[in-house]
């Protein structure tokens, strides 16, 4: 049988008796799909599933999601990690519900213009929601047709992306778009994996290039390992009373729009003070102008949190500090506390949007170390 033909028929056998049952399957609305697939991206779906329903139930429509405020869909994001995605969402959805009347872009190069979507997602939307054959192509696919072709073009360069594009989109079956971009997604999140696939219970095993020269384990193959760049934290957990200071993350940074406390930062690990007197004097020099300290103790230093991001290997300390009086005017105009908002500790855990690195301390914090 033609190769092509092969794939296409034992993958679609294949999905056919493996159903991952998820609730955007056979979804025809392109807004449910498009917030599908931007959950998706960088997101496992057995996570995104939970945050899926919630923005489908907090905003069953485009025109929901345009009317948000942007603090409410960053908490409801929160957790997710990726915070440009959320924001891409919101600024798409005002987009389609201001200048595009509330609808949805119907052809893939309209779709694909949209902020915040890229290829893959243009093609998934272009698919799912109106049958057009364009072929998806994730680090899946990639997986999946760099072993069965045997192919050793490196897949983190433009010149695999041509090769792969095309290749998928040869293969993609033009009558059933949705269902072979689908099978495709599944069959390399469940079978084809990168670790341990189940290449004794494949349906392309006996054409399986990768399978039958014993190269299953080395492909695909990657032109280079990302390094990622350290960052250090020390972050100071002011508490006054039932508040605490928190302050909003702009700038062209990670976190962009999220909260975080008045920090320090270091590209290493600096040598932090280890006890409480040291890091009080410590504080007093690194956070506070001369002689502006407000009177103040260290109630808890943490442990290190660490965070993996894209580019990016993230370490914070929290220092708890306990406010001792109430601050004058002229210290919450000056560092650490100008830019900073005063808010309650509830208010923090039920409205406000952080990092998950600070949201595992909180957790920790309410659940053992009862500190504020
Ligand atoms: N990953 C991204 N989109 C997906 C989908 N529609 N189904 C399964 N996994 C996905």
């Amino acid at each position: 049988m033609h190769l092509p033909l092969f794939f296409r028929t034992q993958l679609l056998s294949w999905a056919a008796t493996h159903v991952r049952p998820m609730p955007w399957k056979g979804e025809r609305d392109p807004y449910k799909i498009w917030l599908s697939e931007i959950i998706l991206q960088q997101t496992r779906v057995e996570q995104g599933l939970p945050y899926y329903e919630k923005f489908v139930a907090a905003y069953p429509t485009v025109i929901h999601l345009a009317a948000a405020p942007e603090d409410e869909l960053f908490k409801l994001w929160e957790g997710l990690g990726y915070y440009s995605r959320a924001r891409n969402l919101h600024f798409t959805a005002k987009h389609i519900a201001g200048t595009l009347d509330g609808r949805f872009p119907d052809t893939y190069d309209d779709i694909r213009a949209l902020k915040g979507v890229g290829d893959y997602t243009a093609a998934a939307i272009a698919s799912f929601a109106y049958d057009l054959p364009h072929a998806v192509l994730d680090g899946n696919v990639y997986r999946v047709l760099a072993r069965f072709f045997g192919i050793d073009t490196p897949t983190d360069t433009p010149a695999a992306k041509k090769e792969f594009t095309r290749l998928a989109n040869e293969l993609l079956d033009p009558e059933r778009p949705a269902a072979f971009n689908q099978a495709m997604m599944d069959f390399g999140a469940t079978h084809c994996t990168p670790q341990q696939p189940k290449c004794v219970t494949c349906p392309l095993q006996s054409k399986c290039v990768a399978f039958q020269t014993g190269r299953v384990n080395e492909l695909p193959l990657k032109s280079k390992s990302l390094v990622k760049k350290e960052r250090f934290f020390c972050y100071a957990v002011f508490n006054a009373g039932a508040d605490t200071f928190v302050q909003k993350r702009t700038g062209k940074d990670i976190w962009h729009g999220l909260f975080d406390f008045p920090a320090l930062e270091w590209p290493a690990r600096p040598g932090l003070p280890e006890t409480r007197t040291e890091m009080e004097v410590w504080l007093r020099t690194q956070f506070f102008e001369e002689n502006s300290a407000p009177a103040f103790t260290v109630t808890h230093i943490s442990k290190p949190y660490r965070q993996t991001l894209t580019h990016r290997q993230v370490t914070a300390v929290f220092v708890e500090i306990h406010l001792t009086d109430d601050l004058s005017a002229e210290m919450l105009a000056m560092k650490p506390f100008s830019g900073t908002l005063r808010i309650s500790k509830a208010d923090l855990k039920k409205n406000i949007a952080v990092p998950r690195l600070i949201d595992w301390y909180l957790q920790d914090k309410a659940g053992t170390l009862s500190l504020f």
